[in-house]
Order: structure tokens, then sequence, then C-alpha cells
């Protein structure tokens, strides 16, 4: 086994195991602590906006729920099973609309045309640190 794939079983490990459920249970405290950050990237996608929406690495989903409630929808994709039912539960309860994939994101082909527009906002890489996203380019 190559040592990059070895990495990304690790990581979906752990964000399906001890890390992805540390965050479930301390979600409402991190969205809140996280706030401004999630402020500024609303804002900043809201500008830029100019069709779809993709959240990648988005956890819980408070940044996809919060770019949802301003651009109308939003899609959040993430490796965590746990983290992605948090979300849905989330958005359905407070009919958002948004809808979560959980995927691992190195999985995913970009716009096939050049008229596809979409913008990508990576909320783990801003709140967290680029490297929330192990491999991440
Ligand atoms: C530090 S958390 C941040 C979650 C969320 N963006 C937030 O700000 O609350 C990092 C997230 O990246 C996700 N993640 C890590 N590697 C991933 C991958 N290869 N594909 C999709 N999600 C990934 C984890 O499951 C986790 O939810």
């Amino acid at each position: 086994m190559d040592a990059s794939r070895r990495t990304d079983d690790e990581q979906a490990a752990r964000w399906n195991g001890p890390a992805g459920n540390a965050w479930v249970d301390l979600q409402e405290l991190l969205d809140e602590m996280f706030r401004p950050f999630e402020e500024l990237l609303v804002e900043a996608v809201a500008a830029e906006h100019a069709g779809s929406v993709l959240d990648v690495g988005c956890g819980t989903g408070g940044v996809t729920r919060a770019v949802a409630r301003r651009a109308g929808h939003c899609v959040g994709v993430d490796i965590s099973g746990p983290m992605i039912e948090t979300a849905r539960a989330h958005a359905e309860r407070e009919g958002v609309p948004a809808s979560f994939i959980q995927a691992d994101a190195r999985s995913i082909q970009g716009p096939s045309t050049p008229s596809s527009r979409a913008s990508v906002s990576c909320s783990s890489a801003t709140r967290c640190g680029p490297s929330a996203i192990c491999g991440a380019r």
C-alpha cells in the first residue's frame, strides 16, 4: 500500500471516529468560537457567488447553512459520516436549503464545461487551517 493511500485511510478513520465524534459533541461551542470567520467567509462567498456553492470539508455544516441562507442553496461535502448526519439534521430542523454528501473531497470532479459556474468554499481551511483537509490541493 502506498503512503498516500495509508494517509487517506487514517484521515477517514479519524474523522469517522474520535475526531468526528468529538466535533459533533462540541459543535455548538466550536460554531460559536468560529462565528467571526464564518461571517467573513459568507460575505466573501456572497460577493463572488455566481452559481452553485460547494463547501469542502463542511463538518457539521455551520458555514454551509450560513451560505445557503444567504445564497439560496449550498452543498456541503465531508468525509465524516457522523458530521454529515449532524449537518443534515440541523439543516432539516432549521429548514435551510442545504444538502450534504459524505465523500472524500479529493474524489470530486470539477465543473466539466466552461459555462458551469460554481464557487468552492473550503470552510475547513478558512476556519481550521489548510491542513484540515489532508492532501487538499
Ligand atoms: C477541522 S474540521 C472543520 C469542519 C468545518 N469546516 C467547520 O469549520 O466547522 C475538518 C473537516 O474536514 C473534513 N475532512 C478531512 N479530510 C477530508 C477529505 N479528504 N474529504 C472531505 N472532508 C474531509 C473532516 O471530516 C472535518 O469535518
